[in-house]
């Protein structure tokens, strides 16, 4: 069980890896656009966070539930900029670039608060 929620774990860090670079590809392209990618992302990271909110293959540990809960209120909002942002940008109504800003600074903080606390 526990090596199970150690691949559950690796495959939350693909999650955040996937939202994450492609966050950095639309940075460093300057386009300040959400895309289709990032949605995978908030998907693979919150579909194995959730997983990983449940008690099991602990090995004695504890979870932080307070830590837990303001990630997955986080994780909402970044997935609501994003739809947000890809809605507008199919109608030709880009949102305006912090919302992109935005959007890397939350997924920074998620993965600190994770690693920190
Ligand atoms: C953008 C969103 C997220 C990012 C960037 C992120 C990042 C991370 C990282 C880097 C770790 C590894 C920490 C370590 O092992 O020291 C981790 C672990 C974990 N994450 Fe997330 N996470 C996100 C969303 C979520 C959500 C939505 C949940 C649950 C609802 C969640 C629950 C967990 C749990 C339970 C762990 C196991 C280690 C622990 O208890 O802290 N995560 N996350």
């Amino acid at each position: 069980m526990e090596t199970l929620r150690d691949i559950v774990i690796v495959i939350h860090l693909i999650g955040f890896a996937i939202l994450f670079g492609s966050w950095v590809v639309e940075a460093v392209a300057r386009r300040y656009q959400a895309t289709r990618l990032m949605d995978l992302g908030v998907l693979v990271a919150g579909v194995a966070g959730l997983a990983l909110a449940a008690p099991w293959g602990l090995d004695g540990g504890e979870l932080n539930y307070v830590k837990i809960g303001i990630k997955l209120v986080v994780l909402i909002v970044i997935g609501g900029l994003i739809g947000a942002s890809t809605g507008r940008a199919k109608k030709g109504r880009p949102l305006p670039s912090w919302v992109f800003w935005l959007i890397g600074g939350l997924t920074l903080f998620n993965a600190a608060l994770a690693v920190i606390w």
